[in-house]
């Protein structure tokens, strides 16, 4: 079975590197992890990757002079390393417009809500301020605006009465470890792709 070759890009925890590491490990998954890259050297997700044997690459943004030579060197090491999708997951760098729009369409993002509601950080304080009654997360497509590619997948959570901002964060981004996994299968599967800015699903 041909594998679509994923670099997952972290700062930290790293829990949803490990919901697509777990599903990689299943023989039919259609993707595989080629290299972990992270910005912080001693992020957690780092230890997740060597676990599970995969290679990692640490670029700390500190030691560049600016956005653009950073970007550089995250694209020559996924280039190297072959990376045909490259997925984002709890990178907390903002990358460059040239760098977003030479990889438009190959690059996707999770976001612990339901896009286009509550962009940007501190999200669920915000619900929870707003009175939301649902939210959720989003694997979107990556554009040069924050957080408001086309969405691939979504999915909702109920917010409960008695929620702080952890108890909230704790349900959505249980829903985060599947939802990544299946957006990045319908990724493989050619059941999505982005297309003239927009995401084209296969029965659409
Ligand atoms: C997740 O909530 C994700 O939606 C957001 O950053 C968090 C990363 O968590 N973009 P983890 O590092 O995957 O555990």
């Amino acid at each position: 079975m041909r594998k679509l070759k994923l670099g997952v890009l972290i700062s930290g925890r790293g829990s949803n590197l490990q919901a697509l590491i777990d599903a990689c490990a299943r023989p039919d998954y259609p993707a595989e992890i080629v290299l972990v890259l992270s910005n912080v050297a001693d992020a957690q997700g780092r230890a997740r990757a060597k676990t599970a044997s995969i290679p990692t690459a640490v670029l700390d943004h500190r030691t560049y002079s600016n956005r653009e030579s950073f970007d550089d060197a995250v694209d020559a090491l996924l280039k190297k390393a072959g990376v045909e999708l490259i997925c984002l997951a709890g990178f907390m760098r903002i990358l460059s417009d040239k760098f977003v729009r030479a990889w438009l369409g190959r690059l996707i993002n999770i976001h612990p809500s339901l896009l286009p509601a509550f962009k940007g950080t501190n999200v669920h304080e915000r619900v929870i301020a707003s009175g939301e009654r649902i939210s959720g997360c989003t694997v979107h497509y990556v554009i040069p605006e924050l957080d408001a590619g086309p969405n691939i997948a979504q999915a909702e959570v109920p917010v409960l009465e008695d929620d702080t901002p952890e108890t909230l964060a704790a349900r959505v981004l249980e829903a985060e470890h599947s939802t990544y996994p299946l957006a990045v299968r319908w990724i493989a599967e050619d059941k999505v792709r982005f297309e003239n800015g927009v995401a084209v699903f296969a029965n659409d």
